[in-house]
């Protein structure tokens, strides 16, 4: 199954994931890294990452922005390039990468489209640090005990879920739908059985296994009545993974999807989502 990200989307929950990361454990990552070190970014989508990461880093950094979806690099070189231009940092485009002239240095970005699932041609080995964000509760335990053993360099892996949703105010079919969420989390999205909720836990028992040094922080999404756009978005994609997955209680799914959305329209609802940041780092 190939499930399709849609920049949209990505483009409503960046500045919620950009509140939501562990600032610690980012700066413990940018702590270890060389000077002009080099990131490789999986599933990178429209660069969310790098817009969260490179400011923290702050001096010259080459970064190379992994995914399977070219109309994704697509977008994350625009998104890049527009903000750049927000900035005031005059961007250049030499070959095929792109550079940012910032006060720190250049940035430059590079782009590979590539699969993923095929952990062993992945270019770990020639980076600096292999980071991921609101990726690894998609991917398998199959997937993640075959990558550790490749790794070198730090690895630090933001928004994992972590199964925890906090509605206020509570409604009677919000157990119902988180359960009925939460398998379909466990749905193959193209790297087998997805950990979904048991990706922290599965990623630091890996990294623990193989001898690496591991810390995780909560990074929730704290949705406050005011976020209406991002509540309806999540509203909808529970119910809509929720009747997936248990198509025999549709109705109830929609009846709750219906209330979800009058409250939200009411300014009405806040929601907190529980995810996890993870770094590990070798010994
Ligand atoms: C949930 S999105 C996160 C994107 C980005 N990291 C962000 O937070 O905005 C997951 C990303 O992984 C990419 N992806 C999913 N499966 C993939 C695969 N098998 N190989 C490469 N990229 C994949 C998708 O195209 C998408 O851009």
């Amino acid at each position: 199954v190939t499930e399709i990200f849609d920049a949209t989307w990505l483009d409503l929950r960046e500045p919620f994931d950009h509140r939501a990361r562990s600032v610690q454990l980012a700066d413990a990552l940018v702590a270890r890294l060389p000077a002009r070190p080099k990131l490789l970014d999986l599933g990178a989508g429209s660069g969310s990452l790098f817009r969260f990461l490179a400011p923290r880093i702050g001096r010259a950094q080459v970064w190379t922005l992994l995914d399977a979806d070219p109309a994704m690099i697509d977008a994350a070189f625009d998104r890049i390039a527009g903000w750049a231009e927000f900035n005031d940092w005059p961007v250049t485009t030499p070959g095929r990468a792109m550079l940012l002239h910032t006060p720190g240095g250049a940035w430059r970005i590079e782009a590979v489209i590539a699969d993923l699932a095929a952990v062993s041609t992945l270019p770990v080995a020639k980076h600096d640090a292999v980071v991921n964000t609101a990726l690894c509760d998609l991917v398998s335990r199959a997937w993640i005990e075959t990558l550790v053993p490749r790794l070198k360099a730090p690895f630090y892996a933001a928004l994992m879920v972590d199964g925890r949703a906090s509605w206020a105010p509570p409604h009677p079919l919000d157990r119902a739908v988180a359960a009925a969420f939460k398998r379909d989390q466990g749905r193959n999205k193209g790297f087998g059985p997805a950990l979904g909720p048991k990706a922290p836990a599965v990623m630091i028992e890996a990294f623990k296994a193989a001898g690496w040094q591991v810390a995780t922080a909560a990074s929730d999404w704290r949705i406050g009545p005011a976020d209406t756009e991002m509540l309806q978005a999540v509203i909808d994609g529970d119910a809509m993974a929720a009747t997936i997955a248990e198509e025999r209680s549709t109705d109830r799914f929609l009846d709750w999807r219906d209330d979800r959305r009058h409250q939200a329209s009411r300014g009405k609802l806040r929601l907190t989502l529980g995810h996890r940041d993870l770094l590990a780092l070798p010994r």
